[in-house]
C-alpha cells in the first residue's frame, strides 16, 4: 500500500515512523515533512492546504491511503475536495469531512453536539454582539475563574481564563471586536472545571471505534506549569489516574454517546477523535474535541502500540475497523519537547543543530527541522520530541533526557520537570 502523511510536525514524524514498520507499507510519502521524515520516507514539497497539488501527487504517485495530520486542511475540507474529484474519490483517507471537522473548528458546534447527545461537558453560553448583555449577565452568574473561548480555530491561543470579573468583561468585548479575527465573532463563556486533565484518543470509522492509549500533555512553557501556553512541551502515557475503572466511565459516558451522536446526526466521520477531558471527582467531563491526533501526545501514544497501525488506519478508511484488534505494550512512554529560544513568543529559525547522528535510546522525533545542504537546521518553535520508553516512568524519562544531553543548537530550551508530578503516584 502506498501512503501519504500530510503535515510537518513531530506528530507526522511519529505517524510516518509507525506506518513504516508495517509489512503492508510500500511507498511512503510526507507532505511537506521535515528532516526526520526525510530520513525514513520521501518528502514532497507541498503545503498542507494546497489541495490541488496534493491531489496531483496522489494520482502521480499512485497513493492508496492519505493520513491527514493537522486540523486545518480538515476544517478547510480536504476530504470534500477529494470526494469531488473523479480520480481522487476512491483514494482512502483518514480524516473527517468539513462537517465532522466542525467538532474542532467550531466550539459552538461541538458544545451543541455534546449537549444534544448527552456527553458530559461544562455549562456554557455562546455570545455574539447580538446578545452581549445576556453574556455579561451570565458572567455575573457563574463562579470565577471565568473561561472565554473563541468559537473558531485560533492556533491554540483562543482560550482565555481569568479570575477578575472586570477583565473577563473587557476580554469578552475585545474578543467580539475581533481579537482573533473571524474566529472570535462568537465566544463561549464556560463554567470552570476543577480536576485533572487527560487526553483520550479514538480512531473511528463512524460505526466502530478503537480507543488508543491515553496521555497527559504538559502545556505551559515553564517548569511547574508556569508561563504562557504552548502547543505542548512534553507528554506521558499511560496516566496513573486513568485506571481501568475511570477509562470504563470514559467509554460509557463519553466515547459511546459521541460515536452514537455522529451516527444520529448523520456525520460521516472517518478519523481520529482526540477528546480533551477533565477528571472531576472521578467523573469525566469533556473540555473539547479535536479531529486529529495530539502533538506531542502522538509521540508517546504510537510507541505503545504493538499491532499493525497501518492495518488499523486502512481498515478505518474502508469502514472495516470492527475487524481489527489493537495491541498495547504495557510500558511507559515519555516525550520531552525541545524548543527554540523565545518560543512560544517570537523565535529565529535556521539554527544549525548538532548531535543528531548518533545512537539514541527510544526515538528522537523531529518537529520543526529541515535539511539545508549538509546541515539539519531548526525550522519552527517546537524542534524535537525525545521519546523514551521503559517498564516505569523514571526509566522512560532517563532515556528522553539522555538523548537531549547530546543534542544542541544555539538557544535550545526544554522543561526539566516532565512527568515529575506522576512519578510518585
Ligand atoms: P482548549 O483550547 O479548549 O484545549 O483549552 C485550553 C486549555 O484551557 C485546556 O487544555 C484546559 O487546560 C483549559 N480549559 C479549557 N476549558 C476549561 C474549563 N471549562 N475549565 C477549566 N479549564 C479549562
Ligand atoms: N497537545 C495538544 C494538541 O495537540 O492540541
Amino acid at each position: 500500500m502506498n501512503v501519504l502523511v500530510i503535515g510537518a510536525g513531530g506528530r507526522e514524524h511519529a505517524l510516518t515512523w509507525k506506518i513504516k514498520q508495517s509489512s503492508k507499507c510500500n511507498d511512503l510519502y510526507v507532505a511537506p515533512g521535515n528532516a526526520g521524515t526525510a530520513a525514513i520516507a520521501s518528502n514532497l514539497n507541498i503545503g498542507v492546504n494546497d489541495f490541488e497539488l496534493l491531489g496531483q501527487a496522489v494520482i502521480e504517485k499512485k497513493i492508496d491511503l492519505v493520513i491527514v495530520g493537522p486540523e486545518e486542511p480538515l476544517v478547510r475540507g480536504i476530504r470534500n475536495y477529494f470526494a469531488s474529484h473523479d480520480q481522487l474519490r476512491g483514494v482512502l483517507m483518514v480524516g473527517p469531512d468539513q462537517v465532522g471537522a466542525q467538532l474542532e473548528g467550531s466550539k459552538d458546534f461541538s458544545k451543541d453536539f455534546m449537549v444534544r447527545n448527552g456527553v458530559p461537558t461544562a455549562g456554557s453560553l455562546t455570545v455574539s454582539k447580538d446578545n452581549l448583555v445576556e453574556g455579561i449577565e451570565f458572567l455575573k452568574k457563574v463562579e470565577a475563574p471565568y473561561v472565554l473561548k473563541a468559537d473558531g480555530l485560533a492556533a491554540g491561543k483562543g482560550v482565555i481564563i481569568t479570575s477578575d470579573i472586570n477583565e473577563a468583561e473587557s476580554t469578552l468585548k475585545e474578543m467580539l471586536d475581533g481579537q482573533f479575527g473571524a474566529a472570535s465573532q462568537k465566544v463561549l463563556i464556560e463554567e470552570y472545571l476543577h480536576g485533572i486533565e487527560l487526553s483520550v484518543f479514538v480512531l473511528t470509522d463512524g460505526k466502530s471505534y478503537m480507543t488508543l492509549p491515553e496521555a497527559k500533555d504538559y502545556k505551559r512553557i515553564g517548569e511547574g506549569d508556569t508561563g504562557p501556553n504552548t502547543g505542548g512541551m512534553g507528554a506521558v502515557s499511560p496516566v496513573a489516574f486513568a485506571d481501568d475503572a475511570f477509562m470504563a466511565r470514559v467509554d460509557e459516558k463519553v466515547i459511546q454517546p459521541t460515536v452514537r451522536g455522529l451516527q444520529s446526526d448523520g456525520i460521516d466521520f472517518i478519523g481520529f477523535l482526540f477528546i480533551g477531558l477533565m477528571n472531576v471527582d472521578g467523573e469525566p467531563v469533556v473540555i473539547e474535541y479535536n479531529v486529529r491526533m495530539g502533538d506531542p501526545e502522538t509521540e508517546v501514544v504510537l510507541p505503545r502500540i504493538s499491532s499493525d497501525f497501518l492495518s488499523h488506519l486502512a481498515a478505518a478508511a474502508k469502514r472495516e475497523l470492527g475487524e481489527e484488534t489493537l495491541q498495547i505494550v504495557d510500558e511507559t512512554a515519555t516525550t520531552v519537547v525541545a524548543v527554540a529560544e523565545g518560543y512560544p513568543g517570537s523565535y529565529e529559525k535556521g539554527r544549525v543543530m548538532t548531535g543528531l547522528d548518533q545512537h539514541f535510546e527510544g526515538v528522537v522525533f523531529h518537529a520543526g527541522t529541515k535539511l539545508e545542504g549538509q546541515d539539519t537546521v531548526t525550522n519552527g518553535g517546537r524542534v524535537l520530541a525525545s521519546t523514551g520508553m521503559g517498564p516505569d516512568i523514571q526509566t522512560a524519562l532517563n532515556q528522553s533526557y539522555a538523548n537531549l544531553k547530546s543534542i544542541d543548537w544555539p538557544g535550545i530550551n526544554f522543561r526539566k520537570d516532565i512527568g515529575q508530578d506522576l512519578l510518585n503516584l
